[in-house]
Formats: structure tokens, sequence, C-alpha cells
């Protein structure tokens, strides 16, 4: 709560749109308590988690009176995070993606099935992989520090990929983390 008052101050602002746990600490039920409080006396308009996979996010949904508004975990073409996303669509969670683009890690921007089908679309690897998550409703976040990246980047509201396309990228999902992370 005090963290949450001094970045208000620092920030000089009334209240924070978005405010989340970067990761389940083991006190992560406690923290986010605090958060519901502050979020039920308008310094917060939304509250969420990061990095909450299957069984955290269930314990927080189960002992909590604000559900999350967005869980931001590691999400990209080589880990897709299924049976995570069904969950969060339950409990009317945004899915948000962090490393939407795998950090160009295994070789994300010279994947042949990426190449394949952006060719068809006259695409990059980059926008199919972004278009492949916009798809399923999930939030991407890539980070660049090249402006034409950026136009790429955002340049994917004018193709749809088929569901066969779809289907073709669910064979790469390595069902783990790239990071080291869980
Ligand atoms: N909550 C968490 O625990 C967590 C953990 C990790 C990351 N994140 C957040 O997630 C966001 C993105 O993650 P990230 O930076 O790890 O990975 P990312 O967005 O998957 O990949 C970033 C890398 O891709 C390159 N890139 C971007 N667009 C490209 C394009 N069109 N073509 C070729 N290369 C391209 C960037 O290059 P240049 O920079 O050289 O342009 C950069 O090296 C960040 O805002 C980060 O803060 C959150």
């Amino acid at each position: 709560m005090r963290s949450i008052d001094s970045s208000l101050k620092v920030l000089d602002m009334d209240y924070i749109d978005l405010l989340l746990i970067h990761e389940p600490t083991a006190d992560y039920l406690e923290i986010y308590r605090a958060m519901e409080d502050a979020y039920k006396a308008g310094k917060l308009r939304s509250i969420g988690v990061a990095n909450f996979l299957e069984d955290h996010f269930k314990r927080l949904t189960g002992n909590c009176t604000v559900i999350p508004a967005v869980n931001q975990v590691e999400t990209h073409i080589f880990r897709q995070q299924k049976n995570l996303r069904k969950l969060l669509n339950e409990k009317g969670t945004v899915h948000e993606s962090w490393s939407p683009l795998a950090c160009g890690r295994n070789g994300f921007f010279r994947n042949p099935i990426l190449a394949e089908i952006g060719a068809k679309y006259d695409k990059t690897a980059a926008q199919v992989g972004l278009r492949f998550l916009y798809q399923q409703d999930i939030i991407i976040i890539p980070k660049l520090t090249h402006i034409e990246r950026m136009r790429e980047n955002f340049d994917l509201l004018d193709f749809e990929l088929t569901e066969e396309e779809m289907n073709a990228f669910y064979v790469l999902d390595l069902g783990k983390s790239l990071f080291d992370w869980w």
C-alpha cells in the first residue's frame, strides 16, 4: 500500500491505470489484497498480474474479490499457453504476451513456416507471428529500437490467417519457456 502511494506521488497522479504484480512471489496474496484495497479506493483503475501460470492463477482467483484484468505471460509461437488461455478466458482475464517475437530466439525470424505463410501475404515473419497472437485476442507488446520495425509490427491488420494456417503453428509449441522462466 505504501509503495502504491509513493508511486502516485512520484507520478504526480491521483490514480494509476493498471498495476501488475510482476511474478508470484511468496506473499502475492497479501500484495494483491493491498492492490484490491487501492482499487476499491479509486487509486488503481485496473489491477492484474504477470507470470502467473495455471496453479498460481487458480489460487489467486480462488482467494480474491477483484478478478485480475490482465495476466502478462511469455507467449509466442514456441510457447502458446493454450491451457492457461482457456483458464483466463473463463475468468474474463485478458491474456497479454511478453516476448511475442520470442525475442528472436529459436530462429524465430528465420522460421520456415512463418516465412512460407508470410510470402503468401507479402508479410514478414514478425508480422505473421504477431498476427497469430492477435487473431486469438492476445495483447502483444513487442519491444524494438528501430522505427521501421515499429511500422512493420503495426502493419498486420490487412490480412487474416486461415484456420489451416493457424493450425500449422500449433505444432511449433514447445510447451516450455525459452527464457528459463517457469
Ligand atoms: N513481465 C515480464 O516478466 C516480462 C518479461 C520479459 C519481457 N517483458 C516485456 O515484453 C516486451 C517485449 O519483450 P522482449 O523485448 O523480451 O521480446 P520481443 O518483443 O519478442 O523481441 C524484441 C526483439 O525483437 C526485435 N524486433 C522487434 N520487431 C522486429 C521486427 N519487425 N523484425 C526483426 N526484429 C524485430 C527487437 O530488435 P531491436 O530492439 O533491435 O529493434 C528486439 O531484439 C518488453 O516490453 C518487455 O518489457 C515482460
